[in-house]
């Protein structure tokens, strides 16, 4: 049987070095053939390809497609793209929307992907949990999104399109993804890594009480990935899946940093309990959106990992 190649978009940024590891880890009679693209951080190559010896990196540029050709004529069609690649801070995408649009919607992915006779790749893309104003608790895939900043607005347009133009996708609405660093460390700071640090000087640090996620441990969110190109590999039916991926805590900031304290030890009293809307960021930020995760549990058969247990598994890692 052909062995399958699988291209990781953006294969630099966090998860797309823990999906292209967990992918080169894979024991069994058929592993993948694996690429991935990378866009200003070629630094980070040189450890990636260190670990990850068999695979080919190739830059690419989503705002303009500039590469994907490239990868047409040196490693042929995917039969899975994992798209990773976006402007992925909200402050960044609020001071350029046109960037943040043209890199987020995939439009030249897309555009390259048709290019082929086959239009069967299975298209895995990261979303957001913020495409969901905020307003209420246990948001489900089906409820309206209202988006209330530019990197929420360029997610739902980037779903809208793949929804419209590619047959055979998954779109994967990520709350925020916390976990070890990368085998070649990204320069953005890490959620537990940060309360961590802050906390560790022993002088008071401002949370905000009031605004609630379900961080997802960043191994869930892996496992999710390969189970799905499993299915498509091993089932060949196409699927155009819509998946909260989300842990099983809905948590506030304060929450979260008091879990950090906990498992740390560090004196809770650190945690000053401030409201956001204290505090402007340059860019708005949805108050709770906290998501319902059972379609997920229910369509890959995983039990995502409680805060607490992911948070110990960071911390152990450091
Ligand atoms: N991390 C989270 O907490 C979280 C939460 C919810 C959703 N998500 C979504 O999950 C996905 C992965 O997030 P992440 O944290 O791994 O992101 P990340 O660390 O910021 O990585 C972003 C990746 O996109 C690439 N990229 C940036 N501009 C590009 C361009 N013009 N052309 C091609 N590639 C470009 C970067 O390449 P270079 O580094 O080489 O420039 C990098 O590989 C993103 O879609 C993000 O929006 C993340």
């Amino acid at each position: 049987m052909e062995t399958k190649r699988v291209l990781v978009v953006g294969g630099t940024g966090y998860l797309g070095q823990h999906v292209l590891l967990s992918l080169s880890r894979i024991k069994d009679s058929a592993p993948y053939d694996l690429a991935f693209t990378y866009h200003s951080n070629s630094n980070l190559l040189e450890p990636l390809l260190d670990a990850i010896p068999h695979s080919h990196a190739f830059h690419v540029d989503l705002a303009t497609g500039d590469g994907f050709q490239s990868i047409a004529s040196k490693f042929g069609q995917p039969h899975v793209v994992v798209n990773c690649a976006a402007l992925s801070v909200p402050r960044v995408c609020e001071k350029d929307p046109d960037a943040a649009m043209s890199i987020n919607v995939p439009c030249s992915l897309v555009n390259w992907l048709s290019s082929f006779e086959e239009r069967d790749t299975l298209l895995i893309h990261l979303s957001t949990d913020q495409v969901y104003e905020g307003v209420k608790s246990f948001y489900k895939e089906e409820d309206e999104t209202v988006p209330v900043n530019v990197y929420g607005k360029s997610k739902v347009a980037a779903e809208q399109f793949i929804s419209k133009t590619w047959p055979n996708y998954a779109i994967l609405r990520s709350s925020i993804i916390f976990g070890p660093q990368t085998i070649s460390p990204v320069k953005k700071s890490l959620p537990i890594q940060w309360i961590d640090g802050v906390l560790s000087k022993k002088e008071q640090v401002e949370f905000f009480h009031d605004e609630f996620r379900c961080p997802v441990y960043v191994k869930d969110v892996v496992t999710i990935i390969l189970s799905l190109i499993n299915k498509w590999i091993i089932e060949g039916k196409q699927m155009k899946l819509l998946l909260n991926v989300g842990g099983p805590d809905r948590v506030s900031r304060v929450q979260m940093a008091e879990t950090v304290a906990h498992v740390r030890g560090y004196n809770t009293s650190l945690i000053k309990q401030v409201s956001a809307s204290s505090v402007y960021r340059g860019v708005s930020s949805p108050a709770d959106i906290s998501m319902d995760i059972s379609k997920l549990i229910q369509t890959v058969s995983i039990s995502p990992t409680p805060f607490r247990d992911g948070v110990i598994l960071t911390l152990d890692s450091t």
